[in-house]
């Protein structure tokens, strides 16, 4: 920390600014990541929230989510969200497609976005 040198010219009010001393810091915040858990044909994954379309998320972390058309249509890549903080609400692509299943919980990952 650098010391401070006080002049008489600094005694002038107005002129010396003193700020607060930072908060200490006596441990580290951690950051909690909350994970999207989805299941698919039996199988559980878990997929690290990132930002984007929830299959692109799983399919660049290595989790096998089946698909294949990507544009809702197929209904391939249906998952049952059992735990997913910060998922988009269901688009029209998806309503069309599950009907009554988005109540129970199931999603398009291709349709379906991480906030
Ligand atoms: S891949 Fe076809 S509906 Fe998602």
């Amino acid at each position: 920390m650098k010391n401070r040198v006080l002049t008489v010219g600094s005694l002038i009010p107005g002129r010396l600014i003193v700020k607060p001393p930072a908060p200490l810091q006596t441990e580290s915040k951690k950051v909690k990541t909350e994970g999207v858990i989805v299941e698919q044909n039996g199988k559980r994954m878990e997929i690290q929230p990132v930002k984007g379309k929830l299959l692109d998320a799983a399919l660049n972390q290595g989790k096998p989510i089946q698909y294949k058309c990507r544009k809702g249509t197929c209904g391939q890549c249906t998952v049952k969200v059992l735990k997913g903080p910060g998922i988009s609400a269901p688009n029209e692509q998806e309503k069309k497609k599950l009907k009554n299943e988005i109540t129970n919980g199931y999603r398009l990952a291709c349709q379906a976005e991480i906030l």
